[in-house]
């Protein structure tokens, strides 16, 4: 299971040395959580701040876009120092074009799907992207509970991936924790993403390795 500690969850006046704090922990990837206030009901953080945060670490940028039309804005989050950088669904009118542009760019590309929308719409886009992010909770916030139907979302993406894209990583992000991350990986999620579960723990290696599952 890759593990990608989002930091929506930390302390925002010290986001560098809890980025460092979380690499030392043992996270696969960082998780960055960029909401604009108008696709989600809430607004974090751009580029400029991901730039600066390039520095203090080495470990891949997982960048979750929940912003409208991001087109506008997928050069810069790579030139910030993105790895992955994941568009929604819901938010990009012309997917393919998207994704393809994200590659354009030599970065990994996701699509990432809202709690309501079903698997089946991914079928034409599967083939041409490397992750697919199952939303278990609305995007926004964090500290919100797991929403147990996302586990057969996760199985019928990876049924779909078998033929459309074997090599496919099935991210699950929201209310991720101890209690849950093994039916998720039984149900053949290959990475999750945990805020509130990690950076409210006493000990982030403890909270890290107890998803490892
Ligand atoms: C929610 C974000 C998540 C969030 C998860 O919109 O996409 O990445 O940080 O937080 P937890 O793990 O607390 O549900
Ligand atoms: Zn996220």
């Amino acid at each position: 299971m890759i593990v990608a500690p989002s930091v929506l969850s930390a302390d925002f006046s010290i986001l560098g040395e809890e980025i460092r704090a979380i690499d030392e922990a043992g996270a696969d990837w960082i998780h960055l959580d960029v909401m604009d206030g108008q696709f989600v009901p809430n607004i974090t953080f751009g580029p400029p701040v991901i730039k600066k945060l390039r520095k203090c670490t080495e470990k891949p940028f997982d960048v979750h876009l929940m912003i409208t039309d991001p087109d506008r804005y997928i050069q810069d989050f790579a030139d910030a120092g993105s790895d992955w950088i994941t568009v929604h669904y819901e938010a990009a009118t012309h997917l393919h074009r998207t994704v393809s542009l994200i590659h354009d760019l030599g970065k990994k590309a996701g699509v990432s799907l809202n709690p309501h929308t079903p698997a089946s719409v991914l079928e034409e886009i599967l083939p041409f992207v490397d992750l697919v992010l199952v939303m278990s909770v609305n995007p926004g916030f964090g500290g919100q509970k797991f929403i147990e139907s996302s586990l057969k979302k996760v199985s019928k993406i990876c049924d779909m991936a078998k033929t459309l894209r074997p090599d496919l990583i099935i991210e699950v992000d929201g209310g991720v924790t101890d209690s849950n991350v093994q039916m998720l990986a039984d149900a053949g999620c290959n990475a999750v993403v945990a805020g509130s579960y990690v950076f409210n723990s006493p000990s982030y290696s403890d909270a890290v390795a107890s998803l490892k599952v």
